[in-house]
């Protein structure tokens, strides 16, 4: 397949294949998120946003696996380096209770593993003093790291923020405020406070601001004199710094500026959750960056492969023991993945990239004038369009599917686009025509 001449070419979604393969997996499946009958073939040709479905027909991926894939399909920055690798067993090691080196010496080696990921991701927080990190699964332990890390520090209460995800462990799962089916009848951690997180001049106003004594929702809870909690015993305050299965909702500056002063005054910690938002999808490394509040932990997955909880040294518990796990840092191809795709951020300069075709993308969405959609927003390459019903929304995801582009819901009525990092001008355009015909079919 050449990645410059590819377009979808669709002959009925979803096919006869892909209906067999999602039956025959759902005789031994838990049900769980499925959004559509798309299956990919993975021994079929993919490159960059295109890739073949078990049917045989080719589609432009605008999920990225759910930001999972940040390069895309078998982008060659990380396939040619992948070469080099000679596949070992075992690859997942306890790599939390052992060492594991891809050569000498360990700040060069012939191959990165977990010891260089830590690394780079020393090197990509540092300007937030941050210089140790705990390497997780996934992006619900590494939300479950941090803020055991937080507890461990003191206090048992913690803020969230009203459209908030986190992840589904119980733990992470307590901190959720976007969709009433990830806590229900489940048992959560109790000193959860939720706020909201305004993302319009009109909700900072009408949500934020208050007449107390702090001057907004959050400070006011936290007064000395007025307020109804402690400030000594809240252990952090988690936001993401765009949220995501909440409808891609960008925080209002003013919003920002008063979290920066309440972290300052009441001494809070401020867990920022790149779990989605991470690794260059705004056009910064972190979201956070676009900000002016600094984060104290930060949490990645997703795009890096594995889980990783980012601090600094004083945050940690001293004891052994306190944080552990068995696979933690174990996924020797997963760490590499992650250092390849950091590495190729800053090589091929994929963040301007993000920044230019996220504009080129918003100025594409804002100029069609979509029938029946009533927002667009986001930052770089995490974009949404919001529809005026939710039946719309789903609609069209379906219509894009049958015409060859995969996008996602997020929120109640938003859909998502977020394709690779190293989208081109031409994939924009041809991915927008598709998404244009789509919603103009379904209005
Ligand atoms: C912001 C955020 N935090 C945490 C998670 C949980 O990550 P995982 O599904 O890897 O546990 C997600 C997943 O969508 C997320 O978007």
């Amino acid at each position: 397949m050449d990645r410059d001449s590819a377009e979808p070419t669709v002959d009925g979604m979803p096919g006869e294949r892909a209906q067999e393969w999602a039956d025959y997996h759902h005789q031994f499946s838990a049900p769980s998120t499925y959004v559509y009958d798309f299956v990919w073939d993975f021994t079929e040709e993919a490159i960059g946003p295109f890739c073949t479905d078990i049917d045989g027909n080719v589609l432009m991926d605008f999920t990225s696996h759910v930001a999972a894939a940040p390069l895309g399909y078998n982008n060659p920055k990380i396939m040619e380096k992948f070469d080099e690798f000679d596949l070992v067993d075992p690859t997942k090691i306890a790599g939390q209770d052992f060492y594991a080196a891809g050569g000498w010496p360990p700040e060069d080696p012939e191959l990165p593993g977990p010891t260089q990921l830590m690394d780079r991701l020393t090197d990509l927080t540092s300007h937030y003093d941050m210089d140790t990190v705990f390497l997780s699964n996934s992006g619900a332990e590494a939300v479950e790291n941090a803020i055991k890390i937080c507890y461990a520090q003191g206090g048992h209460r913690a803020f969230t923020f009203d459209g908030a995800f986190h992840g589904r462990t119980l733990g992470a799962l307590s901190l959720n405020r976007s969709k009433v089916n990830h806590r229900k009848g489940y048992p959560e951690i109790g000193g959860v406070v939720s706020v909201p997180y305004p993302s319009t001049q009109e909700a900072y106003e009408k949500q934020w601001l208050t007449d107390g004594p702090g001057g907004n929702v959050l400070a006011d809870k936290l007064d000395p004199e007025q307020g109804v909690i402690a400030p000594e015993e809240v252990a952090y305050l988690i936001i993401e710094p765009v949220q995501g299965e909440g409808g891609y909702r960008v925080p209002h500056d003013g919003f920002v500026s008063d979290l920066a002063e309440i972290r300052e005054r009441f001494d809070v910690n401020v867990v920022a959750d790149e779990i989605q938002s991470g690794l260059g999808r705004t056009g910064e490394m972190w979201a956070v960056d676009h900000l002016d509040l600094d984060p104290d932990v930060i949490t990645s997955a997703k795009g890096l492969r594995a889980g990783a909880t980012v601090a600094n040294s004083d945050m940690f518990p001293k004891e052994k023991a306190r944080l552990s796990s068995t696979w933690g840092a174990g996924k020797i191809v997963d760490s590499m993945q992650g250092v390849f795709t950091i590495d190729a951020i800053h090589e091929y300069d994929l963040l301007d990239n993000v920044a230019e075709r996220g504009r080129q993308m918003r100025e594409l969405l804002e100029d069609a004038d979509l029938p029946n959609a009533i927002d667009v927003r986001g930052r770089g390459l995490m974009l949404a369009v919001e529809f005026d019903t939710k039946e719309r929304r789903e609609a069209v995801v379906k219509a894009a599917l049958k015409r060859g582009l995969l996008v996602l819901g997020c929120g109640y009525k938003t859909l998502r686009l977020l394709p690779p990092l190293d989208v081109t001008e031409r994939e924009i355009e041809l991915a927008l025509d598709v998404f244009q015909s789509a919603v103009e079919e379904v209005a």
